[in-house]
């Protein structure tokens, strides 16, 4: 059965994109019950509509507390059958309540190498840092902010000089393989966590091309 998953976003969902592309190739073996949004106007939202995906705002404002918040959400997620939860582009901390709500179901993607440049502008803080390697994480979501155990991150060459759009953009190229990579292995129930390590079981499959001028750990496999 495909694995149902609630995918969170506050802004453009490209990140999303490439989730429902993978899933609509037959390439991921998920199924996205709902987008859910703390944003109404969030282009997320009409991409999964475009798509027949059930898409929700919920708008934090209009909520007491983020635990209310949080518990809305969890309804909403359960509501539609959704039983993990794929964070992309969702700039809102979640309570241990939502968290323990989904144990070891909640990922989320950081673009920067963690635990490096943590916070909502990795790419911006990379460039302006000088750093000559750059990258993105996909980890399991604890209650503190881009530091859960670590599934999957790529890397990639930073140039000197060059600044938050180019960096982030190449960056972005590579999330947009490893996060639907990491929701296929959540799918196939290969992901083992032991404290901070995260252990991928073997699978039988051929290994892929990788993608080139990047360093992609644990590797992709066929069709991400
Ligand atoms: C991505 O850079 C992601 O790593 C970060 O927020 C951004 C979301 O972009 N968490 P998008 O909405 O998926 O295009």
């Amino acid at each position: 059965m495909a694995l149902p998953i609630a995918v969170l976003v506050s802004g453009g969902g490209s990140n999303l994109q490439s989730i429902i592309d993978r899933i609509e190739s037959g390439t991921l073996d998920a199924e996205i019950r709902l987008v859910l949004s703390n944003k109404p106007d969030a282009y997320g939202l009409t991409r999964a509509r475009n798509h027949g995906i059930p898409a929700v705002a919920l708008e934090h404002t209009r909520y007491g507390s983020r635990e209310e918040f949080d518990q809305a959400m969890v309804r909403t997620i359960r509501d539609h059958g959704a039983e993990s939860v794929i964070l992309a582009g969702f700039m809102r901390i979640l309570t241990s309540e939502f968290l323990n709500a989904f144990p070891g179901r909640v990922l989320n993607i950081h673009p920067a190498l963690l635990p490096s440049f943590p916070g909502a502008h990795g790419q911006r803080d990379a460039a302006d840092y000088g750093v000559r390697i750059a990258g993105c994480t996909v980890h399991f979501v604890d209650e503190k902010m881009d530091h859960g155990p670590v599934i999957i991150q790529a890397a990639v060459p930073a140039r000197p000089g060059e600044d938050e759009e180019t960096l982030g953009g190449r960056i972005l190229t590579l999330e947009h393989r490893i996060y639907p990579q990491a929701v296929q292995w959540l799918a196939q129930g290969r992901l083992r966590m032991a404290g901070r390590h995260v252990q991928l079981d073997p699978s039988e499959a051929a290994p892929a091309p990788q993608p080139e001028n990047a360093l992609v750990n644990p590797p992709l496999e066929n069709g991400f």
